[in-house]
């Protein structure tokens, strides 16, 4: 936990919609964390701590294995908001009664609000909330009582107010529960007294304040790919200890047309950083040489870097401290209770990330924020809009844009198409609408014909997705002359290409990048 001046917390019980809980107070201006829901009553005290929120979760309270909280953290004095499984678990914590429903409630319903309880300040007496549960709350624990009830759920929303104890069947947290954002405000404005001071100014004070402390007078030292979540990670550093971070930006030559120069021109001119630039492309096209396994790649490009990333720190000298760029989604991810081993569908999302068997301590100054906060950080930090919409570009690269060998000619075929497609989505104005777009080179070859000429070539996939964390995505509807566009330039100004398709999978099935 961090020791935030200020913070909610969020005992998660395994939900979906853990994540937009969290997202829903940050857009309040108040700082939380998510917590595992065996958080003891001994930790949360020792923290300042608002207010207390009980995620929703897919177990069963009836269910004798079904995860629990400590019943301490209700005598706290600190004020509860239980939702869906959080009700249930206050519910039976304090002797209530929970039963399995004989209509489970799935989807919209109308909620009537009774009395004038604080949790309900200015929303309508009916307003319609977003139901999703099997099991129901059959009696009230002692002290408590009805705030709320829809057709179904004569308990859909309780209260102790003596003890600041509330809780709520319905999910505040969706977008479906129309005044869910005002009932999660009240709780923190009204119910535990939040004073809505947490923003990304405040988040900077605080990280370069911590970081500062952490790392007294050492050096850090942080790979920079020029995404997004790295180079704000470098100017936060560079913000908070100046030259004794040093940025080392590893060219594989696997990247976008001038990509290499434009990063390095970018951090000289604008944010000046401690920057050591390595040319490595060499090597990386040497070790993928004959390499056509999409994981073989991944593994290769992922090694390469690691060797390439602990030689150039050796020349820095004596250094501690290793920077990285995590962002809150992955930490949650790793931690969460609930999350069984997944299979590994690609290896290793992370290249360009830690190597393992260097002797550094870790520091990940963005391991609270998720993705759009990363961005608005970039802008505070005044980093140039290209650099803070970039699209996300994977550690591997072009490599995993290629079906089969990586060679140097393709790359270079790949490279002119894609600078192609990224040219006419940004003159089309639809780079921001799109979360991220790519071409691919297929080693298929089709036949074709030019002037007079037959034709024997490549083709290109073009893929554009939207999206809002990579982890699900729909193809995007690009217009049909735009498309037409980028596919006659293609054909035209490639060489090696004679054939433009456009990518009409979501993910899942598929996946956004091809290896
Ligand atoms: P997939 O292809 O799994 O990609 O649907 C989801 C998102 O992750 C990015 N991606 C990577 N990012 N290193 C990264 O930093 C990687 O190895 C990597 N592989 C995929 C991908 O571009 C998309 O945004």
């Amino acid at each position: 936990m961090t020791d935030a001046k200020e913070k909610i917390l969020i005992v998660d019980f395994g939900s979906q919609y853990t994540q937009l809980i969290a997202r829903r107070i940050r857009e309040a201006n108040v700082f939380c964390e998510i917590v595992h829901h065996t958080v003891s009553a001994d930790e949360v005290r020792k923290a300042s701590v608002k207010g207390i929120i009980l995620s929703g979760g897919p177990a069963s309270v009836t269910a004798s294995d079904s995860p629990e909280c400590s019943p301490k953290l209700f005598d706290l004095g600190i004020p509860v908001l239980g939702i869906c499984y959080g009700l249930q678990i206050m519910g039976k914590l304090l002797g209530g009664k929970v039963a399995p429903s004989e209509r489970k409630e799935y989807g919209h319903a109308v909620l009537h609000a009774k009395g004038k309880s604080a949790l309900f300040k200015a929303v309508g007496s009916e307003t319609q909330v977003w139901m999703s549960h099997g099991d129901k709350l059959a009696e009230l624990p002692p002290g408590f009582e009805a705030i709320g009830e829809t057709e179904s759920s004569p308990f859909a929303a309780i209260s102790c107010p003596e003890k600041n104890l509330y809780a709520v069947q319905f999910h505040p947290e969706v977008v479906h529960t129309t005044d869910g954002a005002k009932i999660i405000r009240n709780f923190l404005f009204e119910v535990a007294g939040c004073s809505s001071k947490w923003t990304m100014q405040s988040f900077i004070s605080s990280a370069t304040e911590e970081i500062r402390a952490t790392v007294g007078d050492e050096k850090v030292i942080c790979a920079l790919s020029g995404g997004v979540d790295s180079s704000v990670l470098a100017c936060l550093l560079n913000e908070a200890i100046g030259d004794r971070s040093v940025c080392i930006f590893v060219d594989n030559g696997l990247l976008r047309k001038n990509e290499a120069d434009e990063v390095i021109e970018m951090f000289r001119r604008i944010h000046p950083l401690n920057l050591r630039h390595v040319d490595a492309s060499k090597t990386f096209l040497e070790a993928l040489a004959g390499v056509t396994d999409p994981e073989e790649k991944r593994k290769c490009i992922g090694e390469v870097f690691i060797r390439t990333f602990e030689k150039e720190a050796e020349k820095v000298g004596p250094i501690r401290f290793l920077a990285q760029g995590t962002l809150y989604p992955d930490l949650i991810e790793s931690h969460s209770p609930f999350k069984g081993p997944s299979a590994t569908i690609k290896s290793h999302h992370n290249v360009g990330g830690l190597p393992e068997d260097m002797d550094l301590e870790l520091i990940e100054p963005l391991r609270f924020l998720f993705k759009d906060e990363v961005r608005q950080l970039g802008a505070e930090l005044e980093l140039p809009d290209e650099v803070v919409w970039r699209h996300p570009f994977p550690g591997p690269g072009l490599a995993v844009r290629i079906i089969g060998e990586a060679t140097r000619k393709q790359l270079d075929t790949l490279r002119e198409a894609d600078a192609i497609v990224m040219e006419e989505l940004r003159t089309a104005g639809l780079y921001g609408e799109i979360w991220q777009a790519l071409a691919v080179l297929l080693p298929v070859r089709t036949v074709g014909v030019m002037g007079d000429e037959r034709t024997y070539e490549n083709m290109i996939s073009v893929r554009a997705v939207t999206s809002t964390d990579g982890m699900t995505a729909d193809w995007a509807r690009i217009p049909y002359d735009v498309l037409g566009k980028i596919s006659n330039r293609v054909i035209n100004e490639v060489k090696g290409v004679n054939r433009v398709v456009y990518d009409i999978s979501s993910k899942p099935p598929s996946t956004i990048e091809y290896e």
